[in-house]
């Protein structure tokens, strides 16, 4: 098939829809809606710097975490725009506490759980950052959203997705199984995303690994035993891999994507208060874990279940997750199964 130059992903989005007759479109405007409020945060994420958006809001989120102006400003920006979209009955972000309703009379069939920024750390200091989204089919007959909406099975997605604001403003998703995993580039001339990653399929060996290597003294052995299996010098089978980690889960991911790696952030004994891990399954661990498997990845627990067979119990729940190219995730489950 040629190469379609120049495809929007509206256009994309258009064309998969026209794939399934019984679709009525919510879909494809919940995602139109979404990208208009991904431009809005990447004009802005581009300008902090010069926008007086830099620095801390003086809030702190229930994640406990000091909440970053550009986290408000995405976070809010999103709200905004999806609650009125009349595509969502309901969303979660992890910058609220608990359930956030969309306006009367503007109920939806989906619902909507994202991360606004995702790297909040690496705001003020000009490295990639992101917005990480998912979403599922309501299943409650309520018309107002409930909880029970949004802790659905990350392997009930209809959709997920990122946007990354790196050296340049893409976004990519996938609509479910089959429907692969697509990536766009933003021309800002434009204000346009143009498919510039069709079709994307993750290496199945890595090149990278992506951990935190300052919480070696606090990992439990499985993950000690697989960091050093990875690090000895063995030319035969590619190894020691090379280490990137930029503490912005959106853009490790992304990197180990395009090129194949493998990204651990396992439980560990640092953080007594998050026995769990620092991620959240919902809207970091979930939506990843569908686009990786789309992408012909793995995405694990530490423990080797599935990401997205896990039952989410509450909104910001964390979770330990191993996730990348399939024969390093498939190798590591050994290590921390044994
Ligand atoms: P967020 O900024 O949305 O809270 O997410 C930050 C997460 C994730 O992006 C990244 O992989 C991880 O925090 C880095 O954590 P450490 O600084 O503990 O390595
Ligand atoms: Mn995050
Ligand atoms: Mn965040």
């Amino acid at each position: 098939m040629p190469k379609r130059l120049g495809v929007t992903v509206s256009r994309q989005i258009m064309d998969s829809q026209r794939l399934h007759p019984e679709a009525t479109g919510d879909l494809s405007g919940l995602l139109n809606e979404l990208i208009v409020a991904a431009k809005i945060i990447s004009a802005e994420v581009n300008m902090a710097g010069l926008a007086d958006i830099l620095g801390q809001s003086g809030k702190t989120n229930v994640q406990g975490e000091a909440v970053q102006k550009l986290d408000d400003f995405a976070n809010a920006t999103i709200k905004r725009r999806m609650e009125q979209c009349g595509y969502i009955c309901i969303m979660a972000s992890e910058e609220e506490d608990g359930i956030i309703p969309v306006l009367d009379g503007y109920e939806g069939k989906y619902t909507l759980a994202f991360d606004p920024l995702d790297g909040s750390s690496n705001i003020d200091v000009n490295v990639s950052i992101g917005t990480i989204f998912s979403v599922h089919r309501k299943i409650t007959v309520d018309v107002k959203g409930t909880e029970a909406d949004l802790l659905q099975k990350g392997s009930q997605q209809v959709a997920a997705g990122y946007i990354i604001y790196g050296s340049s403003t893409m976004l990519v998703y996938t609509t479910g199984v089959g429907e692969g995993v697509h990536g766009f580039t933003l021309d800002p001339s434009v204000g346009e995303f143009f498919l510039s990653h069709p079709d994307i399929r993750t290496p199945d060996r890595s090149k990278y690994y992506s951990i935190n290597e300052a919480y070696t003294n606090y990992w439990y052995d499985s993950t000690r035993n697989y960091i050093e299996y990875i690090k000895t010098v063995d030319k035969e089978s590619g190894r020691p891999y090379s280490l990137r980690y930029i503490g912005s889960l959106v853009a490790d991911f992304h990197r180990n994507l395009i090129s194949g790696g493998i990204f651990l952030y396992p439980r560990d004994k640092k953080n007594t208060d998050k026995p769990e891990g620092k991620l959240r399954l919902l809207y970091e661990a979930a939506p990843m874990a569908m686009i990786v498997r789309e992408a012909g990845g793995l995405a694990i627990t530490d423990d080797g279940g599935d990401i997205l067979d896990i039952k989410p119990t509450s909104l910001h729940q964390r979770v330990p997750l191993i996730i990348g190219s399939s024969k390093d995730v498939e190798l590591a489950k050994r290590f921390f199964t044994s």
